[in-house]
């Protein structure tokens, strides 16, 4: 039989029961303390029939944080609340990968107990923070010393260690949508003239740092890395998408990684300019694309042998039974922009699944 959506596939010692992963999203409903809740482990319990989860973005510091009620995977406290999602989507029958976070210049002092928020050069985004005290204007950011690139490593290092603790299967890291390694990767928030700026080899420093410092935790298979090579979200560009992205591609082609998770094109519109078959094939391990995917797109996509994963966001919000209605081809539920970001169980936790068929029907 061909491979399609619903075949199942191996990663390192994991085994994907299908191709259809729920992808990262910042729900921010985090407890005191950036702590995840019950509600979190329920959220994630309802979604273990994917063939994987990667969680919403959690920061690995509290230097990295930049949103209101974003989880870390930093403290005790946190990863003893992670492992409660853990276990319950393992006892369920799932995967989940934590996504590591560093927000950098997408931040605010008011998040920062008034520390100017970090990027590798002073270069202020355009649009406005998301803060307890509601959106306000992103401030210019002050540019990394040398040695403050090596603590940030290392606290990616702490946040992979306390992921393995928290009995993920694995990290996904998050160098796409303009934060801190993604900043670090384009040239419109790059002007870096150290080792860490300039050259696409520079450029690329601190992503491949992060790399080899998670890479001492889990094991390669158990990494896998986000780009988002022409997302404009959060005020990014780069002069040569095309070129950097290749570049970035055959890097990481020999380090054995689990996948590659690509966002496709630009978040707030259809536009895609870039030729990411080209980009798979540089790459050449499993390759996750992402962005606007319907079930139909999504068929092609594996038939063709242009992704082996899928990873779907806002039809995840609403369907935490999108494997099955995907298999059945059923009506999807429509979801709820007004409860995405903050909130309770609603809009969260309250999706109906599909009817099951009783026994004897
Ligand atoms: C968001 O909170 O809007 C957000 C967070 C992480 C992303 C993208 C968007 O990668």
């Amino acid at each position: 039989m061909s491979t399609d959506l619903f075949s199942p596939i191996t990663v390192g010692e994991l085994t994907f029961p299908n191709r259809i992963v729920m992808a990262p999203m910042t729900r921010n409903r985090a407890a005191e303390g950036n702590v995840p809740t019950p509600l979190h482990v329920e959220y994630y319990r309802q979604r273990a029939t994917a063939g994987l989860i990667i969680t919403e973005a959690t920061q690995v510091s509290p230097q990295g944080i930049g949103y209101p009620a974003t989880p870390g995977i930093h403290s005790e406290e946190q990863v003893a609340a992670w492992r409660q999602v853990t276990d319950a989507v393992h006892t369920a029958g799932g995967r989940i990968f934590c996504q590591l976070w560093y927000c950098g210049r997408i931040s605010h002092p008011s998040l920062l107990e008034g520390e100017t928020p970090v990027a590798p050069s002073a270069i202020k985004p355009e649009g406005e923070a998301m803060t307890y005290e509601g959106p306000q204007p992103f401030v210019i950011p002050r540019a990394l010393e040398e040695a403050e690139i090596r603590d940030i490593v290392g606290q990616y290092q702490h946040a992979a260690a306390c992921a393995r603790q928290a009995g993920f299967d694995g990290v996904e890291i998050h160098a796409a949508n303009g934060y801190l390694i993604d900043q670090f990767l384009r040239d419109g928030s790059n002007r870096r003239t150290d080792q860490y700026g300039g050259s696409l080899e520079n450029r690329s420093r601190f992503l491949r740092q992060v790399i080899d410092a998670v890479s001492r935790e889990l094991q390669p298979s158990q990494i896998g890395v986000r780009l988002s090579p022409e997302n404009t979200f959060n005020s990014m560009s780069d002069s040569d998408p095309a070129t950097t992205f290749a570049y970035v591609a055959e890097q990481l082609s020999p380090l054995g990684l689990a996948y590659l998770h690509v966002l496709e094109g630009d978040m707030a519109s259809d536009t895609r300019a870039l030729d990411y078959r080209h980009i798979r094939d540089i790459f050449g391990g499993i390759y996750m694309a992402n962005n606007g995917y319907t079930r139909e797109r999504a068929m092609t996509a594996i038939t063709n042998g242009d992704a082996d994963l899928v990873a779907f966001g806002r039809l995840y919000i609403a369907n935490p039974d999108l494997v099955k209605r995907f298999a059945e081809n059923a009506p999807l539920n429509a979801s709820d922009p007004e409860t995405f970001y903050g909130g309770d169980a609603h809009g969260y936790t309250d999706y109906p699944f599909l009817q099951e068929a009783t026994a004897d029907a």
